[in-house]
């Protein structure tokens, strides 16, 4: 895997046009990094699930700038070749598109490729003001962690009626230049449908097999995260003896559509 060649925008535009799945896992430091991207994964996020996973915070939203910053410089350092996405914590890109760019502007000084920010309808035009000006963007659609007090604590999204406004998002988002989405617990069918039509990658967690891609929180699949793990997750350190080996078969059985099993760890 060390001489894999720099995953670009573009190679993972070319993975969803031909259904090569696409992995991706969090990560927060160099050592993670360097494992991470010597299995294979294709994109490290830097996710402010730091908050919960490192902080010990009971949600992502206490999260600030300056730490977002420094866990991407040190992922930055410890990949060589993955596509590194960096998340705009809660706060940061609400009150402005310039305030967006400005901390855009920051996590990709400290390395990041791409950002990604929790987006409701109101975040249209941050999104194409950003990427008029150059910031690649992922979109968080779904189910999004920061405004859980909001939406009332974790629930799928996007079920019964609710699947229209889902899709008119990932249009909207698209067509403001979104080049990436990732929807968070929503029912399988509608991810599979937004993921035929959509003309950028899609990647999923809690939304079912047929995305173009999945992504885990590192500790939960590692199963060292206390306490309850949500329905989507798999331990892949059962039956390993090494975190290599578990990152290793989560790439590979993400890549063979054997993770997730959409009986057990999807939503209808
Ligand atoms: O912060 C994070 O880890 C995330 C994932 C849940 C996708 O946004």
């Amino acid at each position: 895997m060390s001489e894999r060649k720099p995953v670009t925008l573009h190679r993972l535009q070319e993975m969803h046009a031909s259904g090569e799945k696409i992995a991706m896992l969090t990560c927060y430091d160099a050592a993670f990094a360097h494992v991470l991207d010597q299995a294979g994964v294709d994109i490290l996020l830097v996710g402010d699930s730091l908050g919960t996973v490192l902080q010990a915070e009971s949600t992502t939203t206490p999260v600030q700038l300056a730490d977002m910053v420094y866990h991407t410089r040190l992922v930055a350092r410890g990949n060589k070749t993955a596509w590194l996405l960096g998340d705009l914590p809660f706060g940061s890109y609400h009150e402005s598109p310039q305030q967006a760019w400005r901390s855009s502007l920051a996590l990709m000084q400290a390395g990041a490729h791409m950002v990604k920010l929790e987006c409701g309808d109101w975040a249209v035009d941050t999104v194409r003001f950003l990427t008029a000006r150059g910031i690649p963007v992922c979109a968080h659609l779904g189910f999004t962690p920061q405004t859980v007090s909001a939406l009332g604590g974790f629930k799928v999204q996007g079920r019964g009626a609710a699947a229209e406004h889902v899709k008119e998002q990932a249009r909207a988002f698209v067509e403001a230049g979104a080049q990436m989405l990732l929807f968070e617990m929503i029912p399988a069918a509608l991810a599979r449908e937004i993921t035929a039509w959509s003309p950028v990658p899609v990647i999923g967690i809690g939304a079912g097999l047929d995305c173009s891609g999945q992504v885990l929180v590192l500790h939960d699949m590692l199963d060292i995260t206390p306490g309850r793990r949500p329905r989507f997750v798999k331990n892949f350190m059962s039956g390993t003896d090494s975190i290599a080996g578990a990152v290793a078969r989560y790439v590979a059985e993400v890549k063979s559509g054997q993770f997730p099993d959409e009986a057990v760890h999807a939503f209808t």
